[in-house]
């Protein structure tokens, strides 16, 4: 039995709905399809704007351009993330600040954001890890306080929730992710949902190349021209139309995984109680989504033996990220506020398990058996 780490999901009117794309002669983003799903955003997240963008990185880097960052400011960080999260203030000249994450979910350290806070910090960013959601009523409280900026990078955090509210629907700005590798897919593709009514204005023109074409659109002007900073943040209808299919069926998708997820949990709970692993954790306040499923083993060196292990048997388990603080551009353009002894330790010890919507039981339960086996052979 083969078992890939990821498949992408399929729902059943990607076709129908890409050939109506087409057959409706608008494929910029400004079709139909992009409309359905800014509304979909509208009424899933309550938030005042949604932008459907080529992915999460360009989202994460629209709402860099909406806060206004630049040499000189601070944005504060977990180092335990993808290089996105950070390349988007790199970019703009800005200094990302890395903090240590909670050792419970892997999610930035509160505590030691609190710690990092300088005048110079603009911008808060937390990651919610595996579609857990970070403590998002400490650091909005925390932004009223200290008046920073929280863009959220919720990748991974498609319909999951934090208490009681989808993930997303917490700080100012947050970015999802729509790459193959996510719950929902378009193949490349992310959103900008927009909390906070002050950064709307300025997003209808950043969104369009730094243009009142909006404006335009809706006949308040007869020319539309280069108003501000700006870039080409919409995605293609082709994919949106793909994007809105998948979207319909999401419920269904995320309910699939979590199924795997339980049964992963079950299946590796008597290997905790024997000292060889540790399973991840989702706290009270959040419901999950099953992006991932990992668990932290013993030692880095028992990590590689297990991984290997697994490959040997034909099951891609995979490590997760390089901590960005230790990465060569990382050291170029960040610092580092504080600890980083969870981050360093866990980043070595974490392994991810085969996880998608088409996982079969028998699959789920032939991965939790290696596992087992592994552990027995030592
Ligand atoms: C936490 C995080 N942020 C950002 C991204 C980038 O997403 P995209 O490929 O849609 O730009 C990823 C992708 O894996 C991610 O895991």
């Amino acid at each position: 039995m083969k078992i890939p780490f990821n498949l992408p999901p399929h729902s059943h009117n990607e076709e129908k709905y890409i050939a109506q794309a087409i057959a409706n002669r608008k494929l910029s983003g400004e079709g139909a399809f992009n409309k359905k799903v800014v509304e979909w955003f509208k009424n899933h997240l309550r938030c005042e704007m949604a932008v459907i963008t080529p992915s999460c990185t360009s989202a994460l880097e629209m709402a860099m351009v909406l806060a206004n960052i630049g040499p000189g400011d601070e944005v504060i960080l977990p180092s335990f993330t993808f290089t996105s999260t950070a390349n988007v203030i790199a970019l703009y000249g800005a200094t990302p600040v890395f903090v240590d994450v909670d050792p419970k979910t892997l999610n930035m350290d509160v505590d030691a954001m609190e710690k990092a806070l300088t005048p110079k910090t603009k911008v808060v960013m937390p990651v919610h890890y595996a579609g857990v959601a970070c403590e998002m009523d400490r650091i909005m409280a925390l932004s009223e306080k200290h008046n920073f900026i929280v863009v959220a990078d919720a990748a991974q955090a498609i319909f999951s929730s934090y208490k009681g509210k989808p993930t997303g629907a917490w700080g100012h700005m947050a970015a999802y992710s729509f790459h193959e590798t996510k719950n929902i897919v378009c193949g490349e593709g992310g959103a900008l949902v927009i909390n906070d009514k002050r950064f709307v204005d300025r997003a209808e023109i950043v969104r369009d190349k730094g243009t009142n074409r909006q404006q335009f659109l809706n006949g308040q002007v007869d020319k539309y021209t280069w108003q501000d900073k700006g870039s080409s943040y919409l995605q293609s209808e082709l994919a949106v139309a793909f994007l809105y299919a998948q979207l319909e069926e999401g419920e269904k998708i995320t309910a699939q995984r979590l199924a795997h997820w339980n049964q992963y949990h079950q299946g590796f709970a008597d290997l905790e109680k024997q000292g060889h692993l540790t399973r991840m954790q989702v706290p009270g306040d959040c419901q999950g989504n099953a992006h991932i499923y990992y668990f932290n083993c013993k030692s880095p060196e028992e990590r590689a033996k297990l991984w290997a292990y697994l490959k040997e048997n034909d099951i891609q388990s995979t490590t997760h990220y390089v901590p960005l603080h230790s990465a060569p551009a990382g050291v170029k353009f960040g610092r580092v506020a504080g600890s980083m002894k969870v981050t360093d330790d866990l980043a070595n010890r974490l392994l991810r398990m085969p996880m998608y919507a088409d996982l079969t039981k028998e699959e789920v339960a032939h991965v939790i058996d290696k596992v087992h086996a592994f552990y027995k052979s030592l």
